[in-house]
């Protein structure tokens, strides 16, 4: 074995191994090669060749120190084929990121992770529709890889506690996990939610959370041009709640765990409404379009939420907290004061997408603890208790939602089998209808 070689299979078994087997060897190693250890490669795998594993990729390739892009894994060959040319695109001429991914470490199909995580990596980025996610960073946890996963972690209550299982084992075995809730590592949300939570603004009695918008790819494939009706989901996997868990969980997670960041806990009741008002036609499969949604905290205040996918409305993505001396513009980072006092953010500004990767790797280069893994599960949680709540019309809580460990996910993964969800004669899907439809 060649000293370079020994050298990263210690520096990746000190950050890997478990908690205090881990301080032992990082002491060891440390005390022998205290530089060496940032100058060793990170191989890094991508589940899930989207718009976003793309990015993230590109984005961790770009972190200090050498990272090498060494496997790549997709459902589909297309879309990996794809991702891996605007990946070297973004990288090209770059002394320290490498894209190795010769075609023998181009895996497809549902088992394209596994093969990934075997394939000799130490980080893989989970970017598939979030159903796969809990599997994905299960497996992926068992291999020892650290892992950044993007938001949401899972679509129903089952998938939530499958990640907070894998998290736990995560932990002991010392894995740095991030995952894409970059709000978190914005300079701006760092300022402000701090402010906060000093209670700049008093002690916080309500917030009010927004995605509203316009929505978001229209189905990619007809149901003419794919073999299966599976294939026909996983093509389209915004409209499935399996695959998506609906927009509320999708995107407007990420102004709901800004309250639950600013509040340090996570909602214990939900109350809520929603439907399809406008995107009706079968093509949209089962999701709704608007979401409106009363969250009540343990100390009794309250989180309103809306998310919305109809066009030619009042748009907003942001977030607000309403304190006992004033209120803060979360997303626009200030305040005012009753007493006429005010704040704003005026420093400097950078790119979340980037931060996040910069900290983890850094994380990982320097044996640092490093688990965004609860938050990501209990924010994606809080989202699902939303779901629970419109698609029902009833009040659901968060212990009877976990309880329940309700799946929305298909009993068997093949191009050929059923996916949980399907169509009538006429190819309309089933909605959820609230005072009819079970929360789980
Ligand atoms: N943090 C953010 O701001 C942000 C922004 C966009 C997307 N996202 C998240 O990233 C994830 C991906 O979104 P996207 O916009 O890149 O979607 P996308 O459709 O562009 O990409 C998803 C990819 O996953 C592949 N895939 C599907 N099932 C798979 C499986 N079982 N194994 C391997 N590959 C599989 C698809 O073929 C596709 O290439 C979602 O969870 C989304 O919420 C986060």
């Amino acid at each position: 074995m060649s000293e370079t070689q020994s050298n990263r299979r210690n520096f990746m078994k000190a950050s890997a191994t478990s908690a205090a087997g881990a301080a032992f060897l990082a002491q060891a190693f440390n005390a022998s090669h205290v530089y060496a250890a940032g100058d060793e490669t990170i191989k890094v795998g991508l589940v899930g060749c989207g718009g976003r594993g793309s990015g993230a990729a590109s984005q961790a390739l770009k972190t200090a120190g050498k990272v090498e892009l060494h496997a790549m894994g997709d459902m589909f060959g297309d879309q990996l084929e794809q991702s891996l040319k605007r990946i070297e695109a973004s990288v090209s001429g770059s002394e320290t990121a490498k894209v190795n991914v010769p075609e023998e470490r181009r895996f497809t199909g549902f088992d394209a992770y596994k093969q990934v995580i075997e394939s000799g990596v130490d980080l893989v980025i989970l970017a598939t529709p979030p159903g796969f996610r809990p599997i994905h960073f299960e497996a992926a946890v068992n291999a020892g890889k650290h892992v950044f996963m993007e938001k949401p972690v899972a679509t129903d209550a089952a998938g939530v506690n499958q990640v907070l299982a894998a998290a736990r084992k995560a932990k002991e075995k010392n894995l740095k996990i991030g995952v894409g809730l970059q709000r978190h590592h914005q300079a701006t949300y760092r300022d402000i939610v701090k402010r906060i939570q000093d209670g700049e603004i008093g002690d916080v009695i309500a917030m009010r959370v927004y995605w509203n918008g316009g929505g978001v790819w229209d189905p990619r494939k007809n149901r003419e041009e794919v073999a299966t009706e599976m294939e026909y989901q996983l093509r389209n996997w915004y409209y499935y709640n399996w695959l998506c868990g609906d927009h509320i969980c999708e995107q407007h997670i990420h102004n709901i765990d800004v309250g639950n960041w600013i509040k340090g806990a996570y909602p214990v009741r939900a109350e809520g409404m929603g439907g399809r008002e406008v995107r009706k036609d079968k093509k949209y499969g089962e999701i709704y379009d608007h979401h409106a949604v009363e969250f009540t905290y343990e100390d009794g205040s309250k989180m309103f939420s809306q998310c919305r996918h109809i066009p030619n409305c009042w748009n907003s993505v942001s977030e607000w907290a309403h304190g006992s001396k004033g209120h803060a513009n979360v997303s626009g980072a200030s305040y005012e004061l009753a007493n006429g006092e005010n704040y704003r953010y005026r420093g400097q500004k950078d790119d979340p997408y980037q931060v996040e990767h910069d900290d983890l790797f850094h994380a990982i280069r320097n044996n640092i603890s490093y688990d965004e893994s609860e938050y990501g599960a209990m924010s994606t949680a809080s989202s699902i208790l939303g779901r629970a709540s419109t698609y029902s019309g009833k009040p659901v809580t968060m212990k009877d939602m976990l309880a329940s460990n309700f799946s929305i996910m298909p009993k068997e993964y093949s191009m050929t089998a059923n996916p949980p969800v399907l169509p009538n004669a006429d190819g309309v899907y089933p909605v959820a209808v609230p005072g009819v439809h079970k929360p789980y």
